[in-house]
Formats: C-alpha cells, structure tokens, sequence
C-alpha cells in the first residue's frame, strides 16, 4: 500500500508516517520542510518520495496531485493545518486567509481530486485530520475552530454518501484535543496541561482509519465530552471554550 501525508515534517502528521512505515506501508510526504521529511526518508525501511510544498497554495496542491496520480495511492492523510490564537478583532486576516487555504481549501481540494480516483478504484482511504475544534465554536481561536467545524461536516457528509453508494472507499475525520507538537508554538499559545502524544494519537487515527471509523476520537474521556455537548447551553459552551482558550494565550 501507498499512503501521501500532508504536513508530515512534524508532530502527528509526522507520527503518522512513523506509524504508516511500521506497518509496511510505502509513503508519499508533503511540507515546506523538506530537510525534515528527508529525516523520515532515511529512518524507514519503506519507499519514500518527499515533495517540498507550500499546499495553502492551490497551484501546488495541482502540481503534487499531477506528480502523484499515477502512483496508485491507497491512503490520504490531510493533515496540514495551524491554528492563530487571539481575539476575531485583533489577528491578522493574512494569516487567517492563509488557514483558511490550508485547513479547508487544501483538504477539500485534495479530498475531492482523490475520492473520484478512488471511487472509480473502488477502494482507498481519506483520513482528514480535523480536532475536537470540529464540534464547537471556539472564542479566541475563532478561525481554527471554523475551519476545523467545516472539515468534520464535509467529512461527515461525504461519509454518508459513500455509504448509499455501497462504496468500498472510506472517510474518517481525526478529531483528537491538545496534542504535543509544534502547534502551539505556530498558534502563538501553550497548553496549560500536557497534551497527548503524537505517537499515541498517530497509532489511534490508522486503526481507526483502517476499520472505516467516521470520527475518531482519541480517548474516552473525550469521546464522553463530546457526546455531552448536544445536552449543555451554547451560551455556557461559548463562556467555557472562551475561559479555556484564554489562558492559553501568549499574552
Ligand atoms: N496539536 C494539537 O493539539 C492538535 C489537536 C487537534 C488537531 N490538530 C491538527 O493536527 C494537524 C497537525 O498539526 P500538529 O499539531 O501536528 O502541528 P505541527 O507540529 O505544527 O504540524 C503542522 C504540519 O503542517 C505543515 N504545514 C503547515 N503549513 C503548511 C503549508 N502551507 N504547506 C504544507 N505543509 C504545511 C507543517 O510543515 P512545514 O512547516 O514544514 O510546512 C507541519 O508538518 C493540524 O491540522 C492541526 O490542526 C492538532
């Protein structure tokens, strides 16, 4: 099997990859830092192609998607993404503009070139790596949480779709809480408690993945705050994620 990894060069994405060799499977990996998937490249024992891409860009998501078409790819992993902490009046709308190509146009575009390849095939995997961001409204990370909401319901729908269809292709939406990666040092913030590993998450999303899950979350204690969410107050929700996001701030 083959798999294309965006933003493999570091934390999940990167895991993933790890994980993804571990089980035999050759890679195709995508980042602006090509130095770090060169890293990978000479770590595993599978075949690896590395593709040193800016994906916000949707030229490049044309180019890497006429490089790689030919290449009979099983898996998709849309992973790249990042988030902007701070208040909707004060960000900057050119980094907000760039999240926006990047954690929705580029998935969207990757996922809709890829699942006509593989409904055609009738086979293949898309794993969109979304967050738990995907169920709420997120005060102070307004942006990051809007993109990943959109990334879940078009995950979700494409889902359905494919099941009326009786389709062997599988969509799964990686929905995981804080996670330790590069991703509060990009957003501008720090958890205030120790997120997961990447390594643990990465093993998660590919069985997850595998047995055709829509949503994968990673642990119970999520799985239980997500499924009381429908029951709360939005109003109490807002105030909550909003005193949550907070302190994560660099002020
Ligand atoms: N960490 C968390 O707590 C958490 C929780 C839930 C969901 N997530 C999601 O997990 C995914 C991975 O994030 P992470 O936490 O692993 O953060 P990370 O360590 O910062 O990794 C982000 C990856 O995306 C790549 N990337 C960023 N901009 C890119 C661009 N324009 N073109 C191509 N690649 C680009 C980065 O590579 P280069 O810089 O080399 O391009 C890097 O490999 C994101 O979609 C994020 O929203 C993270």
């Amino acid at each position: 099997m083959k798999a294309l990894i965006t933003g493999a060069s570091s934390g999940i994405g990167k895991a993933i990859a790890y994980e993804l060799a571990s089980r035999g499977i050759d890679l195709i990996l995508v980042a602006r830092r090509g130095i770090e998937l060169k890293k990978i490249k000479k770590d595993v024992d599978v075949d690896v192609k590395c593709y040193q891409l800016d994906i916000s860009d949707m030229k490049n998501i044309e180019y890497l998607y006429k490089e790689v078409r030919k290449e009979d790819i099983d898996i998709i992993v849309n992973n790249a993404g990042f988030g902007l902490f701070g208040k909707f009046v004060e960000t900057d709308i050119t980094r907000e503009f760039e999240m926006i190509d990047l954690n929705i146009k580029a998935v969207h575009y990757l996922t809709k070139l890829f699942l006509y390849d593989f409904v055609k095939k009738d086979k293949g995997y898309i794993l969109n790596v979304a967050s738990s961001a995907g169920f709420l409204a997120g005060p102070n990370l307004s942006t990051y949480y809007a993109t990943k909401n959109y990334v879940c319901r078009l995950d979700e729908a494409i889902y359905q779709e494919l099941k009326e269809m009786k389709s062997n292709v599988k969509i799964s939406s990686l929905c995981p809480g804080p996670v330790e990666t590069e991703f509060n040092k990009v957003a501008g913030g720090s958890f205030k408690h120790k997120g997961l590993s990447a390594d643990y998450v990465a093993k998660v999303a590919v069985d997850g993945m595998f047995k055709g899950k829509m949503t994968i979350v990673p642990t119970l204690k999520l799985k239980l705050g997500i499924a009381l969410l429908g029951l709360a107050p939005k109003k109490l929700l807002l105030k909550i994620v909003y005193n949550y996001q907070s302190k994560k701030m660099n002020k």
